[in-house]
């Protein structure tokens, strides 16, 4: 399809949305619904970059005199989403509001990862209803991975007609034309591409701080885990060109921006759709490690594309930082099988020494779903038996949730429920457990703290995090907001802590 047809058949919006019966007929007739088969599809299309960007003339003071706030839920990916989106309205002349009540365009940014996130945007969208009857000129958006489901799409347009715009991942760059014809429509108005669309390097974008970034370097998934809804929401994997981030990362570092996040749904994959060259993570880290930023970090890592020449750079130190996210999943081999990680637990443990060995200071945390279809007793034990050898310094765990349209969500599954539950629930036990541990090593020592501002319980402390994500709270001069700083630490509580300016920090300031 190309970019002309495309446009075609997903700006056209149905004109008789109240008549259910031959609702699902008339939509598919004018618009492009998402279709998660198209999604799964891998094309050989070259990626293309573009530079051209820029608001049209037409939509110029769209926004004059308005309001936008923008809902986000799910990842990091979707809060810099959200930070792209801020960038167009204002662009279009909106100002940001935090309070719905005040705003004349809500949007939800939403997550499709798990059920209980799909739930939450429906309870919001199920609230909105009372303030669009209030104000009709209200605008109401859905966007975000939610948007790029078929289910989600129909369910919107059966039960929730108050929404006035679902608009897809791919099409965030189409915000001006998507508002345009909302406010010309008394129609829902439709645009999710199901295929990727191409890399746009010259989006605006409203940072939500001044210390801390995160930098897109890939978009996208490959890796289709039986369990994971990504690969479909996000598309194929699209690496930007080296040049384009290190052009980023050193505006931001001359802007003053202490931490850089560099980003992707699966980084270690950067550079492998480079027809052109061979170019990876680390050769990439390697060059953001010459620039005069003092923090790099990237999320999220895939076990099975870490790379010996991408331990050795980040041994390298400086500014790239020595805690790495690593997914593991499940400690059991027979699981990460069916969950198609590509990797067992011996490989996995392989990497981790390796790390280890290359990086002795560094601190590992996780992920890990418990609960896959047909997971014995045995299986999860492994995983609780493999927390422990690695000695994570922390994990995200989750109950596995069925998502519609990926392999496991076939399986048949014999695990009940509260069998699930109490393992995540002992599997949070020895989280907390071994978490409290590593922070009680910290008593004494002294550490190096980013200050990100005043503490939310009380403003007379401080709050910043060490290199490897440990929330620290101190009294210290405000002066010390945005900057690096020593601090002993007093007392380790499991998920913070406390400490004193260290002497040589107060001379800093
Ligand atoms: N059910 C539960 N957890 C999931 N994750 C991804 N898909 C699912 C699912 N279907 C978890 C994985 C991933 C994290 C972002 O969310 O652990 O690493
Ligand atoms: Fe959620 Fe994944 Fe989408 Fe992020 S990319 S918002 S984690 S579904």
């Amino acid at each position: 399809m190309n970019e002309k047809q495309r446009l075609d058949s997903s700006q056209v919006t149905p004109s008789d949305k109240k008549s259910e019966k031959d609702y699902s007929k008339y939509f598919q007739a004018v618009y492009m619904p998402p279709s998660l088969k198209d999604a799964k599809k891998r094309g050989k299309e070259e990626v293309k970059y573009q530079n051209d960007f820029k608001i049209s003339e037409e939509f110029r003071g769209l926004g004059n005199g308005k309001k936008f706030l923008i809902r986000t839920y799910g990842c990091q990916m979707n809060e810099h989403d959200t930070e792209v989106m801020a960038g167009i309205f204002t662009a279009l002349g909106y100002v940001a509001t935090a309070t719905a009540e005040d705003a004349d365009v809500i949007l939800l940014n939403t997550c499709a990862i798990r059920e209980n996130a799909e739930n939450k945007v429906f309870g919001e969208i199920g609230h909105l209803k009372a303030l669009k009857r209030e104000r009709p000129g209200l605008l109401i958006g859905v966007c975000g991975c939610m948007s790029q489901e078929e289910s989600v799409v129909n369910r919107i347009m059966k039960k929730h007609q108050h929404v006035d715009m679902i608009f897809g991942t791919h099409n965030i760059h189409r915000l001006p034309n998507i508002l345009s014809d909302a406010y010309m429509s008394k129609e829902m108005v439709i645009e999710v591409w199901s295929k990727e669309g191409d890399v746009i390097e010259n989006l605006p974008r409203e940072r939500k701080g001044k210390i801390k970034a995160w930098v897109n370097i890939m978009f996208g998934c490959d890796k289709f885990c039986t369990y994971c809804i990504v690969p479909y929401t996000r598309g194929k994997e699209r690496s930007r060109r080296p040049e384009e981030i290190i052009h980023e990362v050193r505006q931001l570092a001359a802007s003053g921006y202490k931490e850089i996040t560099l980003l992707g749904q699966n980084v270690n994959a950067y550079g492998k759709d480079f027809e052109d060259m061979e170019y990876g993570l680390g050769d990439l880290m390697d060059e953001i490690r010459k620039i005069d930023v003092a923090r790099v970090r990237f999320t999220t890592s895939h076990p099975r594309d870490f790379d010996d020449y991408l331990i050795e750079v980040l041994a390298k130190g400086g500014n790239l930082l020595d805690h790495i996210h690593l997914p593991v999943q499940s400690g059991s081999s027979e699981v990460l099988k069916l969950m198609a990680r590509k990797y067992d637990r011996e490989k996995y443990m392989t990497l981790v020494k390796k790390i280890k060995e290359a990086i002795p200071t560094a601190s590992l945390t996780t992920d890990i779903i418990v609960g896959f279809p047909n997971e014995t007793d045995e299986q999860f034990e492994e995983t609780l038996s493999m927390y422990r050898e690695v000695e994570f310094d922390s994990a995200y765990t989750f109950i596995y949730s069925p998502r519609e349209g990926t392999p496991a969500a076939k399986m048949q599954d014999n695990v009940p429920m509260e069998v699930k539950k109490a393992r995540l629930q002992k599997l949070n036990k020895l989280v907390n457990e071994i978490s409290a541990k590593k922070m009680m090593e910290y008593e004494g020592q002294v550490v190096e703290v980013l200050v990100e501002g005043e503490s939310k319980n009380n403003p007379e402390v401080l709050a910043g995090y060490t290199s490897k994500s440990k929330l620290v709270n101190f009294r210290g001069p405000k002066s010390a907001i945005g900057e690096i700083v020593k601090v002993k630490i007093t007392k380790a509580k499991t998920w913070s802590l406390d400490g004193e300016m260290a002497e040589e920090a107060l001379e800093v300031n």
